[in-house]
């Protein structure tokens, strides 16, 4: 799968083998817990930039040193599957291969937004998203609900819920969007400021975003107040045409929003 001709990328950079495990928390100083899951991955960044490179269709050769042990012999192997030149990956008996232990936690969170829908969405869609976000066509696609107020997304909702989303939160556009939880299973209206809409495109992903920023970096923020802000952001978003040219940056914000 080699690409023709000249090399096109050179990359000097790390090479590294992922040690990955699966845990529910990360382990305090000293303690030993129980993972679920372990794998072994090919990373590293350099590795990483040139087999994407790579991939892209570039002719790419590598610069790195890995060890002479068998996690340095499987990264060659690696590079040459990908079709990059290993002509400059030394192996070397006075250093084992880079490793990297990485400890997955299950506090990352899932979002899924069902765009597009099918009605006969995989039910483990479901059942595996920590957060279910839909629009209000998905929503009747989905469950074959018409939405058109508050009251018809808290009925989505419900039913979400009994086909196991554990947070399912349906957008209404001006209307802002409607919540509701395993936790707390009452549909919560969290209305969008009043605002004058001159193209609404990409609102949609503008919210569904906002909300990845504000569950990954404020964690401790009840969903309310992460969707309250998420309607904030989605609501400037309309304010402005265009889709990605319209979504702001956090400069230009409030800054009690952060
Ligand atoms: N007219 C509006 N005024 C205020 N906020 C809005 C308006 N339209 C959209 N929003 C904000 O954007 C969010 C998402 O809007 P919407 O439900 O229309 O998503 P969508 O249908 O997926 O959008 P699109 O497909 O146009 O990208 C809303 O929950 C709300 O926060
Ligand atoms: C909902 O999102 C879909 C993309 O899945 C889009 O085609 C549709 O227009 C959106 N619905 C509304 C009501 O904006
Ligand atoms: C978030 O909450 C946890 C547990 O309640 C607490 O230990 C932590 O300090 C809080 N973090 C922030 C940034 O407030």
């Amino acid at each position: 799968m080699a690409a023709a001709g000249p090399t096109e990328v050179v990359v000097v950079g790390s090479c590294m083998t992922d040690l990955v495990s699966l845990t529910t928390r990360l382990p305090k100083a000293g303690e030993t817990i129980h993972g679920h899951k372990f794998f072994i991955g090919f990373g590293g960044k350099g590795a990483n930039q040139c087999i994407q490179a790579a991939r892209l269709g570039a002719k790419t050769l590598m610069i790195c040193k890995v060890g002479k042990d068998s996690f340095g012999n499987d990264y060659i192997e690696n590079f040459k599957r990908n079709g990059i030149s290993t002509e400059f990956v030394g192996q070397t008996e006075d250093a084992a291969t880079g490793t990297a232990s990485i400890i997955v936690n299950s506090e990352v969170k899932t979002l899924f937004n069902p765009a597009p829908a099918h009605a006969e969405l995989d039910p483990q869609f479901y059942t595996h998203a920590d957060i279910f976000c839909c629009n209000e066509s998905e929503a009747e696609i989905l469950t074959g609900i018409p939405v058109g107020s508050p009251e018809d997304a808290g009925k989505v909702g419900l039913v979400l819920l009994e086909r196991g989303c554990k947070l399912v939160i349906v957008t209404l556009g001006a209307e802002g969007c409607v919540m509701i939880s395993v936790d707390e299973p009452i549909p919560k209206h969290v209305p969008a400021g009043k605002v004058r809409a001159v193209d609404t495109t990409g609102a949609g992903d503008s919210f569904v975003g906002a909300l990845a920023f504000f569950m990954a970096c404020y964690p401790n923020l009840s969903m309310e107040e992460v969707i309250r802000r998420s309607n904030f952001i989605a609501s400037l978003s309309v304010q402005a045409s265009g889709t990605q040219s319209s979504y702001p940056y956090r400069k230009d914000l409030p800054q009690d929003l952060f």
